[in-house]
C-alpha cells in the first residue's frame, strides 16, 4: 500500500531541529505494571529536563487512550496496536526534535522490541519501573486491582493478564527500594550524555 507514497524532501530536517534545540532527541520508554509509578517518575524526569531548557513531551494513557487510541481495548492484539501507534507518534516527535517520555504498561516483549525497530535502537531508552504486583495492588491508586479481583475488569495486567518483564532494560527502577528522587536523578544522569550533540 505504501509503494506509491513518495516522500517529500523538506527544507528543514531533524538535524536542523536538534541543532536549533541544542540537544539530541530520543524516546524514554517507561514500562511496568499499572500503579508501579511510571507516570509519576516520567513527570519528574520531564520537569528536571524542562528546567534545563530541553524540549520535551509526555505520552501516557491519559492523553493517548482517551484520544487517538480510544478505539482500542486491553485485549492482547489491541495492546499491540496501542504500542505500535504510540511508537509511530513518538517517532514523529523525535523527528520534531523532542525528548519523548512515554509511560505505558506495554506488557509484551515483542511489542517493546517493535518500538525499538520503529524509532531505531539508538533512540530508545527502556526504563523498567519494577514494582511488585503485591505493592501495586496494595497502593491500588485507581482502584483497578480491587475491580479486577472482583471480576469487574478482565485482562488486568499482573492479575489476569501477563506482564513480561524486560531482561536487559537500560535502567531498572525498584520503587520499593529506592526513593523517587534518587530514581529521577539516576535517569537524568544516564541520559545527560545522550542529550549532548557530538558533531558541533
Ligand atoms: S498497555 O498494556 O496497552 O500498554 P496502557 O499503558 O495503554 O496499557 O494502559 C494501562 C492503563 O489503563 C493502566 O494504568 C490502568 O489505569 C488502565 N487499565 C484499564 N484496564 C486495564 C487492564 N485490563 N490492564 C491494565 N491496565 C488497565
Amino acid at each position: 500500500m505504501s509503494k506509491h507514497i513518495i516522500p517529500h524532501h523538506y527544507q528543514i530536517s531533524k538535524s536542523d531541529r536538534i541543532a536549533s534545540n541544542q540537544h539530541n532527541a530520543f524516546l524514554l520508554w517507561f514500562t511496568g505494571l499499572s500503579g508501579s509509578g511510571k507516570s509519576t517518575i516520567a513527570n519528574l524526569v520531564e520537569k528536571a529536563l524542562f528546567e534545563q531548557g530541553i524540549k520535551t513531551y509526555s505520552l501516557d494513557g491519559d492523553n493517548i487512550r482517551k484520544g487517538i487510541n480510544n478505539d482500542l481495548t486491553f485485549a492482547p492484539e489491541d495492546r499491540t496496536e496501542n504500542i505500535r501507534r504510540i511508537a509511530e507518534v513518538s517517532n514523529l516527535m523525535i523527528d520534531a526534535g523532542l525528548v519523548v517520555l512515554a509511560a505505558f504498561v506495554s506488557p509484551y516483549k515483542k511489542d517493546r522490541e517493535n518500538i525499538r525497530t520503529i524509532v531505531k535502537d539508538v533512540n530508545f531508552v527502556e526504563i523498567y519501573v519494577n514494582t511488585s504486583v503485591e505493592e501495586c495492588e496494595r497502593r491500588d491508586v485507581k482502584g483497578l486491582y480491587k475491580k479486577a479481583r472482583a471480576g469487574e475488569i478482565k485482562n488486568m495486567t499482573g492479575i489476569s493478564a501477563p506482564y513480561e518483564a524486560p531482561e536487559q532494560p537500560d535502567i531498572e527502577v525498584k520503587t520499593e527500594n529506592e526513593s523517587i528522587e534518587d530514581s529521577v536523578k539516576r535517569i537524568v544522569n544516564y541520559i545527560t550524555p545522550k542529550l549532548q550533540l557530538t558533531n558541533e
